[in-house]
């Protein structure tokens, strides 16, 4: 069943299509994008630091690198998880940063229940503005987005190989890329309504009041198939934390269509190295918190068949508060007999349109 709720943003009532059946885990299911707003809270931790296809990595990538060494950890979180494996592994000393008032007050909290307290110095408020000596030898930053750079990790560990890292300093994670496919969005979410999940609706509530205002937010798309896709993949943006790294980026590929079926966007999801040497994390293909996010790039589903093409170009720069990107997408697709179909979408960190795309005008019904 689909219904539309009322909910109050800022003070105004709006319209949100929601799903009233309890999500599945084993189900699709349609959320805004989390990871880029300050609106984390204990179940979005919990679920972070229970996701063992991440932690793995990190926690491997921290047992060769940490050892003896002086770590920083940017967005420790209240459980300050990235801290306590670093002492775990025998970091000498570690600085614990976090931005979200909330949070940093629970991790000091639980700080001496860990029993490291000897080792780790919490600091509260955003890594770019903080400053620390001595340098760290070791930077460990779990800011990466369900769309890598989303969470600002490129600023933000820009600024940190500059003023926290002595010069021969390590980043954890190592690299992270963003791939992409095209689809349409009823065919990717199956049997499941076109609606945003119910228990996503007061994370996006928090999203929007804090923004002041409803925009178009990211379609954060969990539980996604690949099977759904219609062509094949592609990577539009690449991070490379410890080797040459661009705040703002554009790239231009071409999907080719696989099999008949129809497009409206793109789907885009993380692929993610803690170690150059190991197999990525794939959020598409895993069972992580990590999900898909679903670009609407076309009016309306459009037909294809194998052989057809999409041209896509990724665009990011940087928003206003110098640290969350902006992304701006283009799309050509041709279809057989020569058609061109022309896409686009603008999607700013905050702010910027509200039910500019039909996708949207459909999830947020006219109040
Ligand atoms: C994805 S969560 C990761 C939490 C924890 N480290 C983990 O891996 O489970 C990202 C955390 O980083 C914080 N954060 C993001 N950017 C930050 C910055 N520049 N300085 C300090 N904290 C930051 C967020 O508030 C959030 O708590």
């Amino acid at each position: 069943m689909r219904e539309v709720r009322e909910i109050e943003v800022d003070g105004d009532s709006m319209h949100v299509l929601v799903c009233s059946e309890p999500e599945r885990p084993d189900k699709p299911s349609l959320w805004p994008s989390l990871g880029e707003y300050p609106i984390y809270d204990p179940h979005l931790y919990a679920t972070m630091t229970t996701d063992e296809e991440r932690n793995k990595r990190f926690r491997s990538a921290l047992g060769q690198l940490a050892p003896g060494k002086h770590v920083v950890d940017i967005g420790t979180g209240q459980d300050l998880l990235w801290a306590r494996e670093s002492v775990q592994a025998g970091a000498r000393q570690v600085t614990a940063i976090e931005v979200v008032d909330d949070a940093f007050r629970q991790a000091a909290v639980n700080l001496p229940s860990y029993d490291v307290q000897d080792r780790v110095t919490l600091l509260l408020g955003e890594s770019t503005s903080l400053e620390f000596a001595p340098k760290a030898d070791v930077c460990v930053a779990e800011i990466i987005g369900s769309l890598a750079s989303a969470e600002g990790a490129a600023a933000v560990l820009t600024d940190a190989r500059r003023r926290h890292l002595a010069p021969d300093g390590m980043v954890v994670p190592h690299r992270a890329v963003t791939q992409a496919a095209a689809g349409c969005l009823a065919d990717i979410l199956g049997e499941q309504h076109v609606a945003f999940a119910a228990e996503s609706i007061p994370y996006l509530q928090s999203i929007f009041n804090w923004n002041t205002a409803p925009f178009d937010v990211r379609l954060r798309v969990e539980n996604a198939s690949p099977a759904a896709l219609v062509s094949d993949s592609a990577v539009i943006e690449s991070l490379d934390f410890n080797g040459t790294l661009h705040t703002a980026q554009e790239t231009t590929t071409r999907l080719t269509v696989q099999r008949p079926g129809r497009i409206d966007g793109v789907l885009t999801w993380l692929q993610l190295w803690c170690l150059p040497d190991e197999d990525p994390l794939d959020a598409l293909r895993m069972e992580t918190n990590w999900a898909a996010i679903y670009f609407p790039l076309f009016e309306a589903p459009v037909p294809v068949e194998p052989g057809d093409s999409l041209n896509l170009t990724f665009g990011s720069t940087l928003s206003a508060d110098g640290v969350h990107p902006d992304y701006q997408l283009s799309a050509t697709l041709r279809t057989a007999g020569g058609h061109a179909h022309q896409g686009s979408l603008e999607s700013p960190h905050r702010g910027g349109p509200f039910r500019a795309q039909p996708a949207y005008r459909f999830l947020f019904p006219a109040a």
